[in-house]
């Protein structure tokens, strides 16, 4: 069975707004508009926190009304959020786990010592207005969207499949569905009661929980996904198109079993790899656009050279994926922090997030 599913296109910008651009500073705009609603905007994407609900023991749901700079995003992608933190504004990626026109939320997992992720779980209240990115991300069901699926999550990476598996509720469940959920425990599972009703309302999704810290009643823990045996938990896995999320492990290893086995094969992580022995020593960088040069080790992105110098060039994801941190490199050679790769073209295009300085360095910051 095939099956179209649903979109919805946001409005354009009225040409008496975008005339109106030039005109003004949208700074200053931002600033007054901000005191009559906090969510009007000249067009920076904004969203409102309108309700908070718990999703797992360590899990919250935050429920947001974006304003109509933002452009949507499917479900499935990835969204850039500006917190204010004890004063400082930083930046974190989330899945949105439901998607419905201006309405999104996102599913926070508290993190040890996670500065965001504490701030979205404990603190944030009712009202609070956050910045919002692009969207981003290609991990999305296709518009004729048919066949056999499996959705592989682990923790946190439950988000962006639950939008998925929301959407495809929506549409009716059109396809076979498995999902294999990894979570630590069972107060740990996000959405657990959605989940069983969805598996009970529809015969094509299948749910399977796999808990590694908490035993099934019969004293036996879930192995974690290398062990596993996925031939034997899925049917038909040959013909299967798969989706899986997690922290970068599990990603990894899922994609090691599965990817040219099956019929198709993504994944998303939301961890980064393990950073790869780096060079040592210092080199200076020149911020050519405001003017500074600082001594920065070779060991370590250049994102996180800079914040350590109280430098904060935009950033998101911090490991690759939303192109925020993007910047041009006028002089000097960067090494890729994820597979040590040396770039040296002139007046290249650099992710500071997974760049290091391997010499001297001018970038237009
Ligand atoms: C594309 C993408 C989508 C994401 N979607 C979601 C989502 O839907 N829900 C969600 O809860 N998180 C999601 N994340 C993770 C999220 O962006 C943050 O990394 C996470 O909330 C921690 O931020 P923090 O400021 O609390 O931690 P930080 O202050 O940045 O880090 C504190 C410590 O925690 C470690 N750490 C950072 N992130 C994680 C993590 N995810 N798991 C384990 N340890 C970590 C760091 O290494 C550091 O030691 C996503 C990440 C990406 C890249
Ligand atoms: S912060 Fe996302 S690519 Fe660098």
């Amino acid at each position: 069975m095939t099956a179209v599913l649903p979109r919805r296109p946001r409005a354009p910008l009225s040409q008496a707004f975008r005339a109106a651009r030039d005109l003004v500073d949208p700074a200053v705009f931002d600033f007054w508009a901000a005191k009559v609603n906090p969510l009007w905007s000249w067009e920076r994407p904004m969203a409102r926190l309108k309700a908070r609900r718990q999703a797992s023991s360590d899990a919250v749901t935050l429920v947001l009304q974006t304003n109509r700079h933002f452009a949507g995003l499917r479900p499935g992608q990835h969204v850039n959020l500006g917190v204010e933190v004890e004063g400082a504004r930083l930046t974190r990626s989330y899945s949105p786990s439901a998607v419905d026109g201006d309405k999104i939320e996102i599913t926070v997992r508290e993190v040890d010592g996670g500065r965001v992720s504490r701030h979205l779980c404990r603190d944030a209240k009712v009202g609070e207005v956050f910045d919002l990115g692009t969207a981003f991300g290609a991990m999305t069901l296709p518009a004729a969207v048919h066949g056999s699926w499996l959705f592989l999550a682990a923790g946190s990476g439950i988000t962006p499949l639950m939008a998925m598996l929301r959407q495809l509720d929506v549409a009716g469940m059109p396809v076979e569905l498995d999902l294999l959920y990894w979570a630590r425990t069972r107060a740990e599972v996000c959405f657990a009661e959605e989940l069983q009703t969805l598996a009970a309302r529809h015969d094509g999704f299948n749910l399977q929980l796999a808990l590694t810290r908490e035993d099934d009643g019969r004293g036996a823990f879930a192995p974690r996904i290398g062990q596993a045996d996925l031939a034997a938990l899925v049917p038909q896995l040959d013909q299967r198109s798969v989706f899986a999320c997690g922290p970068h492990g599990f990603v990894q290893r899922a994609r090691e079993l599965l990817e040219g086995r099956v019929q198709r094969f993504d994944a998303e992580a939301f961890t980064p790899p393990q950073a790869l022995p780096g060079e040592t020593g210092t080199v200076e960088v020149v911020l050519s656009r405001s003017g500074r040069t600082l001594t920065v080790p070779r060991d370590r992105s250049l994102l996180q050279a800079l914040e350590e110098q109280g430098v904060r060039p935009a950033s998101g994801c911090r490991m690759g994926l939303c192109n925020t941190c993007a910047c041009t490199r006028s002089a000097g050679i960067t090494r890729d922090t994820q597979t040590n790769a040396r770039s040296a073209e002139p007046d290249a295009t650099v992710r500071i997030c997974i760049s290091a300085a391997a010499t001297d360095l001018t970038l237009d910051l």
